[in-house]
């Protein structure tokens, strides 16, 4: 997450994430399901700027970058109270007291429903930039704190690595610095699917595996052992529910990836490439295939 306080405004760039590994070990009592996740940040990225609003109202925006920059509002977007956005905004001027409002323009760049958690990660911008505007003076605690109340994978995004383990819900972090950078090619299909569906169809895991031998991998930079550990067990109940995801990792099958699987609960589908140049190459390959939207984005070390 990058982040610049102007004049009067702060403006942040909030990245996509992918799951490099994701195991569903079971049920909670509190309905959500007790996770095993390494999550890493790409340069595919959302911007924010956030404006004091002398009314004290909390108003939001949404701008599809994709279709030269034209207001947007859909069921999927919405730019109300519903967005997650608007959300944290909320709970932290309630939690924090004060009589503030903003102005927020949300440029969106990372698709919706798409297991690249782009929400989560704006709710997560939202949290920083308005704790500089509001000049609040919250600790990185408490932000984690109001981040896990608003979402499960919200608490990643104010991590200062582009890599981390999460357990539990998603929102215990323990951050893991990677050597070098990696090149992926993200693939997102038309449709998208709803994570809290994908996760009623998915059944825990009865292999055991961890996410360790998978971390140890890539701190120590060993790229081609690491891929052969990528793992997701939402991927299953995915394909069952939407075609469009079996189509991609056919495709991603018959191209020279290092490894390769859907991210979080679908649609998207990313391969891990041994350079930009070969992701520039495979990227090309598969917008001929034209199933669906495609970007090349980095992780950096
Ligand atoms: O936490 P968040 O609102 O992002 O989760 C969306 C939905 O995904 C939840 O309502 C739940 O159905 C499902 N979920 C889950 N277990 C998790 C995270 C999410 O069951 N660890």
């Amino acid at each position: 997450m990058l982040y610049r306080e102007l004049t009067n405004s702060v403006r942040v760039d909030t990245p996509a994430k992918l799951n490099l590994f994701l195991n569903v070990l079971g049920k909670r009592s509190d309905g959500y399901h007790e996770l095993e996740t390494l999550m890493v940040t790409v340069g595919l990225h959302d911007t924010l700027e956030f404006r004091d609003d002398p009314a004290g109202i909390i108003s939001l925006r949404c701008f599809d970058s994709a279709s030269r920059s034209e207001e947007t509002s859909s069921r999927e977007l919405p730019a109300g109270a519903e967005n997650l956005v608007y959300r944290a905004a909320d709970l932290l001027r309630r939690e924090s007291g004060i009589a503030r409002g903003a102005q927020i323009n949300l440029h969106k760049r990372i698709p919706l429903a798409s297991g690249l958690a782009g929400g989560s990660s704006d709710a997560a911008a939202t949290l920083v930039g308005l704790n500089r505007l509001w000049k609040l003076g919250l600790t990185p605690g408490e932000l984690h704190s109001f981040a896990a109340r608003l979402g499960s994978d919200i608490p990643f995004f104010l991590c200062s690595t582009s890599a981390a383990v999460c357990r539990g819900r998603g929102e215990i972090i323990e951050p893991l610095a990677l050597p070098l950078g990696l090149h992926f090619v993200v693939a997102r299909p038309p449709s998208g699917l709803s994570t809290a569906e994908v996760f009623r169809h998915c059944r825990s895991s009865q292999t055991a595996r961890s996410v360790s031998h998978l971390a140890e991998c890539l701190a120590r930079g060993r790229v081609e052992r690491a891929a052969k550990l990528f793992h997701n067990s939402l991927q299953e109940p995915a394909e069952r529910l939407n075609a469009e995801v079996t189509r991609l990792k056919r495709a991603f099958t018959r191209l020279p990836f290092v490894g390769h699987q859907m991210s979080g609960s679908g649609t998207s589908y990313f391969g891990l490439c041994r350079s930009r140049r070969q992701a520039l190459q495979l990227a090309a390959r598969l917008r001929a295939a034209r199933l669906g939207d495609v970007f090349v984005a980095q992780c950096r070390p």
